[in-house]
């Protein structure tokens, strides 16, 4: 049985996300959620493929309004970044499993808002979108990271990002990442690293520095930290891993999965995109293309989707999926305090602060 759910947000980029529930197999939209409700109406109406007939008239302003009306098990957030946080402590408060799209906080008071909201709330899950580390390129990239007959232990390793990312979404509009303060480790280093973390865990300590870079055409003008930035962790075995990463860059090279490599006790690793290589002892062991981002992600997001219906209902995966994208935000916002202090972040440490623990 699909899980019922409420999908909040229903244009731009939010509406991929939709038929990406439309989509997928574990998940049933019962309603949706827009404050704007022409706009959500034409975009539902725009949908492909098994779209239930109820949903053009089952589009409401508020997740509570919508709860009330429909007995929803889980919630996905797609609203705009500056309201995430309020709308996953109303629905965690609903009782019902909450996915919000990356950054599910712009500020630590807002994480610790939503911790204390899913403390309340023991038996649900919350996770952190992560729409890019679910497809088969990611999925080999970990595989090799964590499994037998990949690299071993992770001695060294490093990633580069490098895109050209304009920041206007119209004449007079810009996305949030053009004005709240330190969005480019929360929504651009993130897509990256979270693929870190979800093979290797959290780092023991890191060091980070953001570019200043102003360039008004891409709309990189005042905020703190949102063009590009440099990071440097290091884990608990004492391996370093180091990032650098723009999205006001001159040209695109890498894409958003980046270019990575990794030296391990019994292998290395080179990842650009989609192509794969994994070498041992002076030989390549594998060389492999595979499907990285698909175009819109909205198949990348179908597969994060059925993913989080399979935790909630078999809990397949379910620590993983929760404590390792709840994880980026808290490594995203340790390179931010790192950045800002000049100082180097324990970052075990600053985890349990931000997990009230
Ligand atoms: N993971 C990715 O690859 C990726 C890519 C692009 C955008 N995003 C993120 O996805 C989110 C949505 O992006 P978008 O471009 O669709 O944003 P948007 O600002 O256009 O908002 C999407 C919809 O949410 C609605 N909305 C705004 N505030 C609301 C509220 N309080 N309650 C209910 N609905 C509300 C808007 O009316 C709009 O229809 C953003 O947080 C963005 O950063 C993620």
């Amino acid at each position: 049985m699909p899980i019922p759910t409420i999908h909040v947000g229903c244009t731009h980029f939010a509406h991929g996300r939709l038929q990406a529930q439309i989509n997928s197999k574990g998940l049933n939209p019962i309603a949706c959620v827009d404050i704007n409700l022409p706009a959500a109406r034409e975009a539902v109406a725009g949908l492909e493929g098994d779209v239930p007939d109820y949903l053009t008239d089952r589009i409401y302003t508020t997740i509570t309004e919508a709860k009330e009306k429909h007995d929803a098990q889980a919630c996905l957030i797609y609203a705009s970044t500056t309201v995430h946080a309020k709308l996953i402590v109303e629905s965690l408060n609903l009782g019902m499993h909450t996915l919000c799209v990356k950054p599910i906080a712009t500020t630590q008071a807002e994480f610790q808002d939503i911790i204390r909201a899913h403390k309340a709330n023991p038996g649900l899950m919350l996770v952190q979108g992560q729409n890019k580390r679910w497809n088969p390129a990611a999925a080999k990239m970990r595989e090799w990271l964590r499994e037998e007959g990949g690299i071993g232990e992770m001695l060294a390793g490093e990633c580069r990002f490098w895109i050209r990312q304009n920041l206007y979404t119209g004449p007079d509009s810009r996305q949030p990442d053009a004005y709240v303060d330190g969005l480019f480790f929360h929504a651009g280093t993130s897509h990256q690293l979270d693929q870190l973390v979800a093979a290797k865990g959290l780092p023991k300590y890191v060091t980070a520095h953001v570019h200043n870079r102003r360039d008004p055409e891409l709309g990189q003008i005042e905020a703190w930290g949102t063009a590009g930035g440099n990071a440097l962790m290091e884990y608990a075995n004492g391996a370093p891993f180091s990032y650098a990463g723009t999205r006001a860059a001159h040209t695109a090279p890498f894409g958003w999965s980046g270019h990575w490599t990794f030296h391990g006790e019994d292998g290395d690793l080179r990842r650009d995109a989609g192509h794969l290589q994994l070498f041992r002892l002076g030989k390549t062991i594998e060389d492999v293309s595979l499907q990285d981002l698909h175009a819109g992600l909205i198949e990348d997001d179908r597969l994060q989707f059925d993913a989080f219906a399979q935790a909630i209902a078999n809990g397949t995966d379910q620590d993983w999926m929760q404590d390792t994208t709840l994880g980026t935000w808290i490594l995203m916002e340790a390179c931010n305090e790192s950045a800002r202090t000049h100082e180097k972040v324990d970052v075990e440490a600053f985890a349990k602060t931000m997990l009230d623990e």
